[in-house]
């Protein structure tokens, strides 16, 4: 239906005519005049293929959207940009349909032609975040209608309307209803307050604390809208291991200014608090969260900043985890903790997140346990405004794990998984790998709690024990760097993650096709190769860091390359050699009655299978088994042949990739095609360097030579151990 023809960047976006707008166009600021330089994300409304444009035109001719309030300017604006580009014509504001094509947008209120179609029973079903969008006719003219109860509703029906267009899709006869599945879908900014982003690969923070609030980034506003497009409504701003100063007055009135831009888009901002902030801060001399002078000091802080900040989503909270304050320390549970900060944002309709992240430094104690063993007991004795935020695995972020044994397991509090965007453990923001398949694993995991069918995706929606609250969060991979995330296609999963905390169902390739040819190009043979490419990236990048279950072998403090050798760190679950347990007889952690027995904090049909061996997932095997090296594998192979050819695959898996990108040369602008390149190179290369290293180190255990079609290795165990790979 389209043209395979690529159309290469035009420059004419900024100085498109726009008639009759009065609204300045500074949308992605600057983004043209440096060329392809990734800025303008997904967002980019680039002129479409002129067989799209002709079928399109009649369709959008004026955008109808009256009213001033700073989401229906935000609306009107975006949708003006959007379709103006889109066409190759200037798109303009009217006050009336005149025609056809009206594109017409609100809600009842703030539209009377809305008004009168009486939508509102249906408007009410969609909550406040849903939209319906309907080609009707208004009289004898047919119009595009996008409604929703909100005004963010039906900003996020604008979005919609307009991806539809920059992935080709029908626009003549459209009957669509959404909405969100989960209600808070949240970025955590792992952000500090000198600038440095904890586990950040993409620059600084993009707050920029010594400047505000006098001055605002004009960038903010587009991380706002960016964010928006795939209905992203919550923005934790600084780190989880906080800083108190963040709720001083100071800074409140610099996050006040942020969440004033974000504010038009829907982006709510939360905080994260230091526990201890009543002494930092407030000169106590405990934080004891029964002491009444605590919880007095919290309610008045938390009142200063809802005067500042109306809509201040609420705190998120990681306490007694990794040297934090928190509840613990004066002998109070999570629950005291917890519910001693719901109390304080209740009466303003705040919310307490709460983090699963928990572990101790005890003697034989399973890591992967501990966040089950913390706070399972707990269970129903947590306020209803508290979301307890739980890692989408027992260990941490790491390539591939198996859910968090406390979805499922806590049927009386509101859990809200946290997935991890930035790549701590994933190459940094060098290696291409598109998480939204890594995310679907864990949601389409089935718990069991009810019986089949119980998967994680039902526990986040609310709907397998009927949670008030739902949320999903993303550990953010965004920073100062102008293509926001370090590498052009990682921003494939800020995207993958909006989309799936909207609908955790979505299949991974809608996911990815729609980003493409948002993102990229619309021509399908390049669409397919680049599509294959994500698909495939999560499992080789498994491949050649931790196949088979393997976990946390990564060099100790940055978590970059490989080093399974390391036991240098001053706690066991910190080092490599603790995760993997290699010996003279095999290797892997055993989990099961006759190991650390963590496998029991599954229902009894997950834990009988992953405790078989017949039936436990080979991903999984070396997670919860400790395996002899000659144990025969589903193929007839022994493992340590099987671990070796699992690496010598995701090797391959990167040279080929590298070719087929090269190949791609032309369908792609210069610019990013060969930022691209340079990345993979450095991906490629660091595939070889961990399949040699963690190869030739277990190979001192195993003492069995390279399976036939494993390359040699280049250097010498010695000197991969001598020096870490650079970022
Ligand atoms: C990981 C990460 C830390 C982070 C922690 C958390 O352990 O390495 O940097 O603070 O997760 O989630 O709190």
């Amino acid at each position: 239906m389209y043209s395979t023809h690529h159309r290469r960047y035009r420059s004419t976006y900024h100085t498109r005519l726009i008639v009759g707008l009065t609204i300045p166009l500074q949308l992605f600021i600057g983004a043209t005049a440096r060329g392809e330089d990734g800025y303008r994300l997904w967002l980019r409304y680039d002129q479409l293929p002129q067989e799209m444009i002709r079928i399109y035109r009649s369709r959008a001719t004026s955008v109808v959207v009256p009213g001033n309030s700073p989401t229906l300017e935000a609306m009107r604006t975006e949708l003006i940009n959007g379709l103006s580009g889109l066409l190759g014509q200037g798109i303009s504001a009217a006050n009336e349909p005149v025609g056809d094509g009206a594109v017409i947008v609100g809600t009842p209120k703030t539209s009377p032609l809305i008004a009168r179609l009486k939508w509102e029973r249906q408007l009410l079903s969609l909550g406040e975040d849903g939209f319906r969008i309907r080609s009707v006719k208004l009289g004898s003219r047919s119009v595009t209608v996008i409604a929703s109860n909100s005004e963010l509703g039906a900003l996020y029906g604008a979005f919609y309307f307009l991806r539809l267009m920059q992935t080709l899709e029908p626009i003549s006869s459209l009957d669509v209803t959404q909405k969100p599945r989960v209600q808070l879908r949240m970025l955590d900014h792992w952000d500090n307050l000198d600038g440095s982003i904890e586990r950040g690969y993409a620059g600084r923070s993009l707050w920029n604390w010594s400047e505000l609030p006098d001055a605002i980034d004009p960038r903010l506003r587009d991380y706002a809208r960016a964010n928006a497009s795939i209905g992203i409504n919550g923005s934790l701003l600084n780190n989880v291991n906080a800083n108190a100063q963040i709720l001083t007055d100071d800074y409140l009135r610099k996050v006040a200014a942020i969440a004033d831009v974000f504010r038009p888009y829907g982006v709510r901002v939360f905080l994260s608090p230091r526990f201890s902030a009543p002494i930092d801060l407030g000169g106590l001399k405990t934080a004891d969260p029964l002491d009444p002078e605590v919880s007095t000091w919290w309610k008045q802080k938390v009142d200063e900043i809802f005067k500042l900040i109306p809509d201040f989503g609420g705190f998120v909270v990681k306490a007694n985890s990794e040297g934090q304050p928190g509840p613990r320390t004066y002998n109070r549970s999570h629950a005291d903790g917890a519910n001693m900060l719901a109390a304080a944002v209740a009466s303003h309709n705040g919310i307490v997140i709460w983090r699963a992240f928990v572990y101790d430094a005890k003697p034989g104690y399973d890591r992967a346990g501990a966040a089950y063993e913390n706070l399972q007991p707990f269970d129903g004795k947590f306020a209803a405004n508290v979301l307890l935020q739980v890692k989408n695995g027992p260990i941490d972020f790491q390539p591939r794990e198996p859910f968090h044994p406390l979805f499922g397991a806590m049927p009386k509090t509101q859990l809200m998984p946290e997935f991890q965007i930035t790549q701590e453990y994933l190459g940094f923001s060098n290696h291409l790998v598109f998480l939204a398949s890594m995310w679907r694993e864990v949601l389409d995991s089935d718990t069991y709690a009810k019986g089949p069918g119980s998967t994680v995706a039902k526990v986040a929606d609310g709907s397998l024990y009927s949670q008030r609250l739902t949320g999903i969060a993303g550990v953010a991979n965004t920073g100062s760097d102008r293509n926001w995330t370090g590498h052009h296609f990682l921003q494939a999963n800020w995207y993958a993650f909006g989309r799936l905390a909207w609908n955790p169902d979505i299949a991974s390739r809608q996911i990815a096709e729609e980003w493409i040819k948002m993102t990229f190009t619309h021509d399908p043979k390049a669409t397919g190769t680049i599509a294959r490419i994500m698909l495939e990236s999560h499992e080789a990048l498994v491949d050649y860091m931790t196949p088979l279950g393997l976990h946390h072998i990564m060099w100790g403090g940055h978590h970059y390359g490989p080093a399974p050798w390391w036991d240098t760190e001053p706690r066991p679950d910190w080092n490599p050699v603790y995760y993997h347990r290699a010996d003279e007889r095999g290797l892997g952690f055993d989990r099961t009655a006759a190991g650390s027995n963590t496998l029991s904090q599954y229902h009894p049909p997950v834990r009988d299978y992953f405790t078989n061996l017949t039936t436990c997932p080979e991903a999984f095997l070396l997670w919860f088994h400790h395996v002899p090296w000659d144990y025969r594998m589903r193929s007839g192979r022994i493992m340590w042949d099987e671990l070796a050819l699992h690496y010598q695959r995701g090797v391959d898996w990167m040279g080929a990739t590298r070719k087929e990108w090269d190949a791609l040369a032309g369908a792609i602008d210069p610019e990013r095609h060969g930022e691209v390149a340079k990345k993979l190179s450095i991906q490629e290369r660091d595939a070889i360097r961990w399949r040699d290293a963690v190869l030739l180190y277990f190979q001192t255990f195993s003492k069995r030579p390279l399976p036939a079609g494993v390359s040699k290795p280049a250097k010498t165990l010695e000197e991969y151990k001598a020096k870490s790979l650079v970022w």
